[in-house]
C-alpha cells in the first residue's frame, strides 16, 4: 500500500474536544485514483494534510511511500513524492514569470539546475500548456493558472497528487481542463488524491472514501457509495443527477434496470426500458 493510516485522529486545539479527525483508517493503493468526498469541514482537508507532514500527526500511525510522516528527517522527501495542487490558483505562485515559478520549486528541492529546462519542459507539456513558458501567471485564465501551478508539482516528479478542491474555484471549463489532467496523469501510473464536493467529479473515481464529522463514513466503488441514498443523506450530500432520476423514477412507477451514474449510463438505461416495453 502506498499510504497506509491507522487510528488518525486530530484537533486543532490541541487536547480539547473538538476533534477534527476521529478514528480514521485509510488505505490507499499505488496508482489508485481516490476521491475524498465529503461535506463543508468533514475532515478531507485535514487528513490529506497529514500525507505530506503539512499537519502533525497527533494520534495514530501514517505511512506514505514507505515513510512514516513523524519522521522528520523524511520530510523533504515525503513533500516532493505527495505534490499538492490548492483551491485557489493565484496563491500558489512565487514568480512572475511561468518557467521561473516552475524552477523555483526545483531549486527549492535541490534538484541539479541542468535538469531544470527538460524538467520544466515536460512538466508544461503534461499539462498541456507547452509554450507559456515566458508568460505571467496573473496574465492566464483559472483553468490555466490551476494547470501551471499542477506543472510546478510535477516538475518534481512526484508519486501522489493531491487535489485539495483544485477546481472549486474554476468555471465549468476549467473544471473539465482540470479533471481531465487529473485521469490523464493517472493513466500515466500517478496515484490522483482528489478532494472534491462535485459528486459528479467522484464517478470516475476508482474508490471513494465518505467523510463525515471527522470520521470515514463509507469506503468503496463510486456505484455503491454514490447510488445509496442513506448514505449520501447521513454525509449531507445531494447523489449525482442520474441517480436522483433513477429513484424518482422508481417513485412513478418506471423502474429502469441498473441505477445509472453518468448521464450516458442514463440514457442507455432509458432506451432499454422503452425497447422492452
Ligand atoms: N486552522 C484551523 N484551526 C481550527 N480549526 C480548523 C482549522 N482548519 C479546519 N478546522 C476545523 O476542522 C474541521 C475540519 O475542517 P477541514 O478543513 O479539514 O474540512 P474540509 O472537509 O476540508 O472542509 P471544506 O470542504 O470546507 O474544505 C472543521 O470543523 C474546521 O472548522
Ligand atoms: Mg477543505
Amino acid at each position: 500500500m502506498l499510504v497506509t493510516g491507522k487510528n488518525i485522529s486530530f484537533t486543532y486545539d490541541f487536547g480539547g474536544a473538538a476533534f477534527a479527525l476521529q478514528d480514521v483508517d485509510i488505505t490507499i493503493a499505488q496508482g489508485e485514483f481516490v476521491a475524498i468526498l465529503g461535506c463543508n469541514g468533514s475532515g478531507k482537508s485535514t487528513l490529506v494534510k497529514h500525507f505530506n507532514a503539512l499537519l502533525q500527526l497527533q494520534q495514530g500511525a501514517l505511512k506514505v511511500a514507505q515513510i512514516d510522516v513523524g519522521n522528520t528527517e523524511e520530510i523533504w522527501l515525503l513533500r516532493r513524492l505527495c505534490g499538492m495542487v490548492f483551491q485557489n490558483p493565484d496563491n500558489q505562485f512565487v514568480s512572475s514569470v511561468v518557467e521561473e515559478d516552475i524552477a523555483f520549486g526545483l531549486e527549492n528541492y535541490e534538484v541539479p539546475r541542468g535538469e531544470f529546462p527538460a524538467r520544466v519542459r515536460s512538466a508544461l507539456a503534461l499539462v498541456e500548456m507547452d509554450g507559456y513558458e515566458k508568460r505571467a501567471p496573473n496574465s492566464l485564465s483559472g483553468g490555466q493558472k490551476q494547470r501551471v501551478a499542477l506543472a510546478g508539482v510535477l516538475a518534481l516528479e512526484p508519486e501522489i497528487i493531491i487535489f485539495d478542491e483544485a477546481t472549486a474555484m474554476l468555471d465549468p471549463s476549467g473544471r473539465q481542463e482540470v479533471v481531465k489532467i487529473m485521469h490523464k496523469l493517472h493513466k500515466t501510473g500517478k496515484t490522483i488524491i482528489a478532494i472534491t464536493h462535485y459528486v459528479e467529479e467522484t464517478v470516475a473515481a476508482d474508490k471513494i472514501i465518505l467523510m463525515h464529522q471527522g470520521r470515514v463514513l463509507a469506503c468503496g466503488h463510486p456505484r455503491a457509495i454514490l447510488t445509496d441514498l442513506d448514505l449520501m443523506k447521513k454525509a449531507e450530500l445531494i447523489p449525482p443527477l442520474p441517480v436522483r432520476l433513477y429513484y424518482d423514477l422508481q417513485q412513478a412507477g418506471v423502474n429502469l434496470s441498473n441505477c445509472p451514474l453518468t448521464n450516458e449510463e442514463f440514457v442507455e438505461a432509458i432506451c432499454q426500458f422503452r425497447s422492452k416495453t
